[in-house]
């Protein structure tokens, strides 16, 4: 094995993150001096660490002499015993005046070459590093909690931080089994600025009523493949912590409209309903277990109307080969007959322009959301319009469930619920290229590894087609008149070569 980087290193922080980065320091072979200003902390953390050694070492996943050896090298220390550390990593409260002093005092004490690193979330880099003698070495280098299991880190550049400091936080990353991603010194960094599109939107879908809490996880889970709706995950990290990341995040960014939170979350966390570990939050809890309503069972419907499609729908041919699979009789005249269900599949906009624009009579008119392939999800959305009868959506909703896949009808606003998330979600991250926050390569790991996304962003414009995405977004411009669906000039540029495309020298 080569050597590895930072032979001796110190956690100041024996909390939650302080603990994890200990453990994968310890096992990745530096000696590790842990610090906590709270009197007990260390040795609290200490045997926690140990006792994870142990049961590491019972499932077979570390060997009983490299338990021992992390616990040998595990050192409860103090702020004067960092005069031998390569590297200091702090995992202290989120306060700025609190980080500069702890960095000023740990300054005194190492070594000029020694490395420093904050794992702040919140706070810039540059801000925790003004006033230190060698800010050149210092660094953000922020993981993830649970930090063992979380498998990234960014590396976070200050303005003045050497690039030599950045390839070794990143060898060393490496060493301790994680991968690196690069992040400029920005808000949220990589992985809570792009984690934005997916929160945000969903609260503001739901704060138009278009669906309710479960019916939108539903949708997101099903059709965009995420593992966990984003009333699911808000219900986990809980709104104490959520909200006023989404409220930092966006006033950081100067009220840019993209990052707009909700008043749906402020409200929430005012009102105390702020999760899962309350009980309470989008959903309500007992036993620690989610309870949510049952899906709207299928209506019964005996005479199947005859179905026709716009020319303009959106994977009109899948979408005829769909209905065909399903048994309905298709009109392929050049209007609809006047008993038939009208289908329009848009992209971007709401099912009522579409009706109007294309002279289609609203009362029996529905939309299908088809951004993505159907074969490709678990579960299909229509949208009604206000003027939507009775018969033509419960005969929409009869035909599509017919072969078991389960639909879901929603009210009608610009986008569907995937279409507007993903959109977002594709726009923040190209957004942040064209910010050169970080390279694309590193975007689509950073987020993939960070918050469990079964795509990357970037990848995930591409498969679905960025002039489909750009459709959207255009679109949904139009509907809403409103500045945060605008595309990022990276997104209309890169379009047509491929979002996830790296440069060659990045
Ligand atoms: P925590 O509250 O679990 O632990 C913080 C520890 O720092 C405590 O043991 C406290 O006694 C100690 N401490 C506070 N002030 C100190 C000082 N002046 N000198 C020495 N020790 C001091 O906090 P947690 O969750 O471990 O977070 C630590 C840092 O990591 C924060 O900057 C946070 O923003 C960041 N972070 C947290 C994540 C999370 O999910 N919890 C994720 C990524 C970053």
């Amino acid at each position: 094995m080569s050597e590895i980087t930072f032979p001796t290193i110190a956690v100041i922080g024996a909390g939650a993150m302080g603990r994890g980065i200990a453990q994968i320091a310890a096992q990745a072979g530096s000696t590790v001096r842990l610090v906590d200003a709270q009197p007990g902390a260390v040795e609290k953390a200490c045997a926690a660490l140990s006792e994870q050694w142990d049961k590491l070492c019972a499932k077979g996943r570390l060997s009983a002499d490299a338990a021992a050896a992390c616990k040998q090298r595990l050192r409860p220390s103090a702020m004067a015993d960092l005069g031998d550390c390569d590297l200091v990593v702090e995992a202290i409260v989120e306060r700025l005046d609190v980080k500069k002093t702890v960095f000023a005092e740990v300054e005194s004490i190492v070594r000029p070459d020694a490395v420093l690193v904050t794992n702040t979330s919140s706070l810039s880099v540059t801000a925790i590093a003004a006033g230190l003698q060698r800010p050149e070495r210092f660094a953000g280098y922020h993981f993830f909690n649970p930090v063992p299991l979380m498998k990234v880190v960014e590396v976070i550049a200050g303005l003045r931080t050497d690039e030599a400091t950045c390839e070794a936080l990143g060898r060393y990353a490496r060493q301790m089994g994680h991968t690196p991603v690069r992040a400029a010194d920005t808000p949220g960094f990589i992985v809570n600025h792009a984690g934005r599109g997916y929160i945000t939107e969903a609260l503001r879908i739901a704060s138009e009523s278009v669906a309710d809490f479960a019916t939108i996880d539903r949708i997101l889970r099903d059709q965009a493949g995420f593992r966990l709706g984003p009333f699911e995950l808000l219900d986990l990290t809980a709104l104490d912590v959520s909200q006023p990341v989404m409220e930092s995040i966006y006033h950081q960014y100067f009220e840019e409209p993209r990052y707009r939170p909700s008043v749906i979350g402020a409200q929430r966390l005012a009102g105390g309903v702020l999760g899962k570990k309350v009980g309470e939050g989008f959903y309500r809890y007992v036993d620690g277990v989610a309870q949510v309503a049952p899906e709207p069972a299928t209506p019964p419907v005996e005479d199947m109307p005859p179905v026709w499609v716009s020319p303009r729908a959106a994977r009109r041919a899948q979408l005829l080969q769909l209905l065909k699979d399903l048994g309905a009789r298709i009109e392929t005249g050049a209007s609809p007959s006047p008993e038939a269900l009208t289908l329009a599949a848009p992209l971007g906009f709401d099912v009522t322009t579409v009706a109007v624009v294309e002279r289609l009579d609203p009362a029996r008119t529905l939309g299908i959301d088809l951004l993505f392939d159907d074969s490709s999800t678990r579960r299909r959305v229509l949208a009604t319009n206000p003027a939507t009868r009775r018969d033509m959506r419960e005969a929409a909703q009869a035909l599509f469930a017919r072969d078991g896949k389960p639909v879901s009808v929603i009210r009608d606003s610009g986008g569907f619920v995937t279409q507007r998330v993903v959109a977002t979600i594709v726009n923040i991250a190209s957004d942040m290229c064209q910010q050169g926050i970080c390279s694309p390569r590193d975007l689509d790991t950073a987020v993939t590894l960070g918050l469990g996304y079964p795509l990357g962003p970037l990848t995930l414009g591409d498969q679905l087609g960025p002039s489909s995405v750009l459709e959207v977004l255009f679109n949904l411009q139009t509907v809403y008149g409103d500045p945060r669906y605008r595309p990022s000039p990276w997104l209309r540029r890169r379009g047509a070569i491929g979002l996830s495309l790296s440069h060659t020298e990045e």
